[in-house]
């Protein structure tokens, strides 16, 4: 090869890679960036077949996440011990592995030994940890993998850890901030037994009038962290108040009613703020009333926020079918009547509706209510 043609690919080579890359980072789920990787290695190194593994921490265990050429389900081991086999051996050295004569190897992490005939193994690591490993299998041209291949396979490993890593830790955050939420909803539930459960089934009902009106999943995500933290600031009110089991005096309840306002504050302690806003207005809110009667601000109609309205009739409708100790709950459908009864004064008439609408569906019976598994 000439100098020019020699430089000439090697520039081929890099803006391919750096294509390759940017595609990259521009994706956050797990799967997608697996997916992403192998693919953009198949294409860079021309190999005909290629397997993603991922180390899975709490498990211990390595996963084939993403492949080209052959279905996962087709492989003879989907799943490896912690070090088993070569991907194993690559993940605890850190350094890629060139097999070029796989007759003479025996190893259970060899996808296809029949069709391979060289296999290169290069780890994926960033930030000082080994997330898993890549293995690229005979090249679409016949020949074999040398060790430039091996060099250009170990840098766009490199670059495509680091996508790997970042969404890895964008996962653990997300299911930390989630479970921080359900946290303080528990926080809350241990504090007032007379309400337990309270939180987690407003959001519940709220989320699904959330659906029910097509909002999108991340408007209905906001809506059930602001639902399930709707009365939060009862963490505030002292117990003689909070867990009094009869009727509340005038001035007690007044003591109650500042739940709303403490919620707010207590939730306006969480950075960034904007993620907040609507669970702050919602605790806030969530008591005031289509006719101006409820507090604390006495807000009317669409002044209330969306959210406020949909979790005041959701809220209302829990603790009408709930029983409190003062109180045995009402029937589901006594619930929905006195919803109807309230819808234009008290109540959001849309909100109303389409609540009623959900319930026709599980025929009033809140065992068939759907979950917020698929959310
Ligand atoms: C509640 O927040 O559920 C109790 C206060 C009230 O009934 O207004
Ligand atoms: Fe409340």
């Amino acid at each position: 090869m000439t100098t020019i043609t020699k430089l000439e690919s090697k520039v081929k080579e890099l803006s391919k890679l750096l294509g390759a890359l940017k595609e990259l980072n521009a994706a956050i789920d797990l799967q997608d960036i697996s997916q992403g990787i192998l693919d953009q290695m198949v294409m860079i190194s021309e190999a005909k077949g290629a397997l993603l593994w991922v180390l899975e921490k709490e498990k211990n265990l390595i996963v084939a996440k993403a492949s080209y050429g052959i279905p996962i389900d087709s492989l003879p081991k989907q799943t490896l011990s912690d070090g088993e086999g070569i991907v194993g051996k690559v993940m605890m050295t850190g350094k890629a592995e060139l097999i070029t004569d796989t007759e003479s190897v025996i190893d259970s992490s060899v996808a296809y030994p029949s069709l391979a005939t060289t296999i290169l193994t290069v780890p994926l690591q960033a930030k000082g940890q080994v997330l898993g490993a890549i293995q690229l299998m005979d090249k679409e041209n016949g020949s074999h993998f040398d060790t430039r291949d091996r060099e250009l396979a170990v840098i766009l490993a490199e670059q495509s850890a680091l996508a790997m890593y970042n969404s890895q830790m964008y996962d653990e955050l997300y299911k930390m901030f989630v479970s921080m939420i359900r946290m303080l909803a528990e926080a809350l539930d241990a504090r007032d037994p007379l309400t337990k459960g309270h939180s987690e089934r407003v959001a519940r009902y709220a989320w699904l009038i959330g659906k029910r009106m097509k909002l999108d999943d991340q408007m209905c995500f906001e809506l059930y962290q602001a639902a399930i933290l709707h009365d939060i600031g009862k963490i505030g009110i002292e117990d003689r108040i909070l867990r009094k089991s009869t009727g509340l005096t005038e001035s007690e309840y007044e003591l109650m009613k500042t739940h709303t306002e403490i919620g707010a504050r207590i939730l306006s302690a969480i950075q960034p703020n904007r993620f907040f806003q609507k669970s702050i207005d919602t605790a806030m809110l969530h008591h005031e009333r289509m006719d101006g009667s409820g507090y604390p601000k006495q807000l009317k109609g669409e002044e209330i926020p969306l959210f406020a309205r949909i979790v005041g009739v959701a809220d209302a409708f829990d603790a009408m079918t709930t029983d409190r100790t003062y109180s045995e709950g009402m029937s589901v459908r006594d619930a929905a009547a006195e919803l109807i009864r309230c819808k234009g004064s008290l109540f959001d008439t849309d909100i109303v509706d389409i609540f009623i609408e959900i319930l026709e569906n599980c025929s009033y019976d809140l065992r068939l209510f759907p979950n917020t598994d698929d959310m």
